[in-house]
């Protein structure tokens, strides 16, 4: 199933980074207007799922993939600091700047070795990313590196089964096999823009890096 939202098939259809780094740049002036009416949840579930699991004062924290930090600035309001946002497009760096609830942004893509030490971050938060057209199901490896043992990774994928996003579902699952990570909490799946694409289905996820 590909999307019926012209908009939503763009991003899901880029191909390679510079398509991704286009569409995105083309599209973050008015990325927030138009994810707001598409009636978009994950900002809203991503930062309550943060909430329940990270203390505050945890940091650094890695946001992988920040876009404009929409699913950021609740978290920022709650006292929560130290996020290093990275994202493929400079367009949507800049509207995440503007919002204030940065340590740092860097333009940086997810699918390609990170510029980032090993076991940096006390915690990973990647929201609305992982996934066809985006970030590839091996980025979670990056993120895996980069956040240290016992630290939490916060992440969101598609939850409806298709060829596009199975290969997610089926990397998560091995890296539990493969003890990279434990399975802490799961979201059940829910339709994540009822009024841009109801057939789109999403959960957000939280595994423990193991040592
Ligand atoms: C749907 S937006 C989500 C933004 C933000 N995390 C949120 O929840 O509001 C997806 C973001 O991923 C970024 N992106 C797409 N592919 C990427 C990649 N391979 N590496 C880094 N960022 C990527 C896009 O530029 C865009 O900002």
């Amino acid at each position: 199933m590909h999307s019926s939202n012209k908009i939503l098939e763009k991003v899901y259809g880029a191909k390679t980074d510079d398509d991704r780094r286009q569409a995105y740049n083309e599209w973050a002036q008015d990325y927030d207007r138009d994810v707001s009416g598409f009636g978009i949840q994950l900002p809203y579930v991503g930062a309550s799922v943060f909430a329940r699991h990270i203390e505050l004062g945890t940091m650094p924290v890695l946001d992988a993939a920040c876009g404009t930090g929409m699913h950021t600035l609740p978290l920022s309001m709650m006292g929560y600091s130290g996020f290093h946002g990275i994202d493929i497009s400079d367009g949507m760096l800049t509207i995440a700047k503007a919002r204030g609830c940065y340590a740092s942004l860097t333009r940086m893509a997810l699918g390609k070795p990170l510029d980032i030490a090993d076991d940096h971050f006390a915690a990973s938060y990647c929201i609305g990313a992982l996934a066809h057209g985006h970030a590839p199901p091996e980025s979670l490896n990056e993120l895996i590196r980069v956040t240290r043992p016992g630290g939490l990774i916060i992440w969101s994928t598609h939850a409806h089964l298709n060829e596009r996003t199975q290969p997610y579902q089926e990397f998560r699952h091995a890296l539990t096999s493969d003890r990279q990570w434990i399975p802490i909490f799961e979201t059940p799946p829910f339709v994540s823009m009822p009024d841009g694409d109801s057939a789109i289905q999403h959960a957000v996820y939280v595994y423990e890096v193991c040592s």
